[in-house]
């Protein structure tokens, strides 16, 4: 690497040093001791290690589709859980239906209506999955690849292409597309006045009284002890920040406060992305992966679906944290 890129690199470490953990990502199931091994659907115990989740090592409680990503079934005669493809017929509940859209494990897509997990088919459908099929003024239709908004006039300009991309009309009564993540910078121009505008930018954002502008989230806006809890979500950037009280302020953790966790401050702030080591005693920060891909290498075209289904992976994300904590 050119030495001047390598310096720059060190001098951004240097300079930010307060952790900023990704939501896609977490870490490697061989980072964590048998004890805090955190089982399906990311990892199992093997007998003696944590190792990246495989059927054969789950239960018949965890032999779920839900609980495996669609992975894994239950079988009576051999009483093991075996890896398995299953139909969207199969799929019982909205979530385990839903959790298709993952697609890093499934090439099949489904579609939840009247109650029922099928296959998906945007030609059928009114009501259709932003996320699976395209919707417009006209209804329901296949994927839009490469959505062009400007080609639209005002009054078609209500589409999304499926893959969480969106034209809605601006402020200057144009077409324009939105991705499927907000940008908080455009959160304000999406409403029609300007209260609704504020809370809309909070909910993703922070609307910055001063400024009068929606900027991603920081700890230092909280301002009550009581609120500095744990964490924060920046949507935009897919991110978790820590955040801990200290000084009568509210702070970004540093990697210099995980110097000093002990146990329970580890997993309370380190949550997927630090995690002890009880031979050290020391909060430990893991290399990561990919939170819902096993090996990337066996799914090539697992960039453009990453993209496809961001918004899909980040519910999941917050849904999963969620449960952990
Ligand atoms: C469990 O995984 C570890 C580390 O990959 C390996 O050394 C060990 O042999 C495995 N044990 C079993 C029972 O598969
Ligand atoms: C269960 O295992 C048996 C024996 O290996 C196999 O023949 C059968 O197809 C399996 N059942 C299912 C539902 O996969
Ligand atoms: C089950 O799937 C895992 C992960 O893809 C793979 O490593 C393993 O070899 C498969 N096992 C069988 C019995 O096919």
């Amino acid at each position: 690497m050119n030495r001047h890129i390598l310096l720059l690199l060190f001098l951004f470490v240097a300079l930010d040093n307060c952790v900023k953990f990704p939501i896609k990502q977490r870490c490697q199931c061989s980072e964590y001791d048998t004890l805090f091994c955190p089982g399906p659907p990311f990892c199992s115990i093997n007998g003696s290690n944590c190792e990246e989740f495989q059927c054969k090592y789950t239960n018949e409680l965890y032999c779920t589709p839900f609980d495996t990503l669609n992975r894994c079934k239950w079988n009576q005669s051999t009483n093991s859980c075996e890896n398995y493809t299953y139909q969207c017929t199969e799929l019982t509940t909205y979530q385990s239906c839903l959790g298709q859209f993952i697609g890093v494990y499934q090439e099949i897509e489904c579609m939840w209506q009247d109650n029922q997990c099928k296959p998906q088919d945007c030609t059928q459908i009114n009501n259709c999955d932003s996320l699976s099929c395209s919707m417009s003024t006209q209804g329901c239709g296949k994927k839009i690849e490469n959505l062009d908004c400007s080609s639209y006039t005002p009054e078609t300009c209500y589409i999304t292409d499926g893959y969480g991309n969106s034209c809605h009309i601006d402020k200057d009564l144009k077409c324009k597309k939105y991705s499927a993540l907000p940008i908080c910078s455009e959160l304000e121009e999406q409403m029609p006045d300007k209260q609704s505008a504020i809370s809309f930018c909070n909910g993703f954002c922070y609307y910055d009284i001063n400024s009068q502008q929606c900027i991603p989230k920081e700890c230092s806006q909280i301002t009550q002890e009581s609120e500095c809890t744990n964490y924060i979500y920046d949507i935009p950037n897919e991110l978790f920040i820590p955040c801990i009280w200290s000084n009568s302020k509210c702070n970004e953790v540093s990697e210099k406060d995980f110097e000093t966790f002990d146990l329970h401050k580890c997993f309370q702030f380190g949550m997927t992305h630090y995690t002890w080591q009880p031979s050290t005693s020391k909060c430990k920060q893991c290399s990561l992966v990919d939170r819902f891909k096993q090996n990337p290498s066996e799914n090539p075209n697992s960039d453009s679906k990453d993209q496809n289904n961001g918004i899909s992976i980040l519910q999941w994300a917050l849904m999963w944290i969620a449960t952990q904590i």
